[in-house]
């Protein structure tokens, strides 16, 4: 195996860090081996399910599909940087309260999505809403708790501007 690393600096959930990495490692592999920050899943691997997005500069991004030497310079968040216990992101507060947290496996990836969403449109509709999130597969729920928790969480300001 080639052992020959690339150094990448990035802010990862509001702090710099730095790592040395193989240029064949993926974001989501750099993010779960080296951060130990395991919200984001590997589902498929492949670009399918979403259960590894996280937000690169706001997006949400397949972490899976992305290089980790293309973190560099970037701002990365995962859903350890949403919130914690002790204190929800409206989005978490929202998922939890409508009955919409699923598994572990694609809850992370449908709160980023969603995150992505309402910074860029506080107010989405229902159909922007299940939109935002076709990218994110879980094959055991209607998504309808999941619809409604993202959109109770824009009411109380979940991202960007409050809405009315
Ligand atoms: S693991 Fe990345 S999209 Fe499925
Ligand atoms: S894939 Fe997570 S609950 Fe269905």
């Amino acid at each position: 195996m080639d052992d020959t690393r690339i150094s990448v600096a990035f802010t990862l959930n509001g702090r710099s860090v730095r790592a040395e990495v193989e240029p064949h490692r993926s974001l989501l592999w750099l993010l779960r081996e080296h951060f130990d920050l395991t919200g984001a899943k590997e589902g498929c691997g492949v670009g399918e399910c979403g259960a590894c997005t996280v937000l690169v500069d706001g997006r949400a991004v397949n972490a899976c599909l992305v290089l980790a030497g293309k973190a560099e310079g970037r701002d990365v968040v995962t859903v350890e940087g949403l919130g914690g216990a002790e204190a929800l992101h409206p989005l978490q507060e929202k998922f939890v309260d409508k009955g919409a947290v699923q598994c572990g496996f694609c809850t992370p990836g449908m709160l980023l999505s969603a995150k992505a969403l309402l910074d860029r449109n506080p107010r989405p509709t229902r159909e922007e809403i299940r939109v935002a999130l076709s990218g994110n597969l879980c094959r055991c729920t209607g998504y309808n708790q999941i619809v409604d928790a993202v959109h109770a969480a824009a009411r109380i300001g979940g991202g960007g501007e409050a809405p009315r």
